[in-house]
């Protein structure tokens, strides 16, 4: 293991609760894995390139299989940059508080810029190909609320668009910890929780 990249997704900073328990995951993977570098990527902080329309229409021409030429090329540049850090990495932390049932839009903004054609996925006879393989990451989410429950799951789009978008890059190998309810139960079920999942997270880690 050379190389974690942990994805922060809330603006938060030390307030942050997600942050909080990711702080858990690292300690104990720093100590499994001594000599790795960690490169933290704050998404609310790092500024990420638009998808102007020159950039969609180099999107539009690795999926028509070409290959980005002039402009096209020029433009993508800082898209290929933020998708090689990306792809630098061995493993992937994930630091996300739930936002409207899903993902903070800074993270989705990270998203639309990393999973490209060619660089994350392609397109066979066979259907869509994930190129990130044999990849392992952890999420750390909390919620205000409990998706945790039949009557609530249906509600948490969070977790299962995730799933999807990182799956469909090739990256199947996911470990959730959700840390839930935060703020609908009240101060003491939150400090209860943010135990059990600091537990879970250092479990998690020292089997990564
Ligand atoms: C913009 C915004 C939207 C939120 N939307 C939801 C939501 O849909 N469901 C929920 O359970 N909590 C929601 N919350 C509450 C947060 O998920 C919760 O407080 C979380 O612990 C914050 O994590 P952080 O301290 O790491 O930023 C929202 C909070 C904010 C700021």
């Amino acid at each position: 293991m050379n190389g974690l990249l942990h994805i922060i997704a809330t603006p938060r900073g030390h307030e942050s609760r997600t942050l909080n328990i990711s702080k858990v995951f690292l300690e104990a993977f720093k100590s499994k894995y001594p000599g790795c570098k960690i490169d933290n990527l704050n998404v609310f902080e790092e500024r990420l390139p638009d998808l102007t329309i020159k950039r969609i229409d180099g999107k539009y021409a690795l999926l028509g299989g070409k290959d980005l030429s002039g402009d096209l090329k020029e433009s993508w540049k800082d898209i290929v940059a933020v998708i090689e850090r990306f792809l630098s990495a061995d493993a992937y932390l994930i630091s996300a508080p739930m936002w409207n049932f899903s993902i903070p839009y800074r993270l989705k903004h990270y998203i639309d810029v990393i999973l490209q054609p060619r660089y994350l996925f392609q397109y066979t006879s066979a259907g869509p190909e994930g190129l990130v393989k044999g990849k392992k990451m952890a999420i750390i989410t909390s919620r205000g609320g409990d998706y945790g429950t039949d009557d609530s799951r249906k509600f948490d789009l969070q977790e299962p668009y995730l799933r999807i978008v990182f799956g469909f890059a090739g990256i199947t190998d996911i470990a959730f910890i959700n840390a839930q309810p935060m703020d609908a139960m009240g101060p003491e079920m939150r400090d209860k929780k943010i135990k059990e999942a600091k537990a879970l997270a250092k479990k998690i880690a020292e089997s990564f």
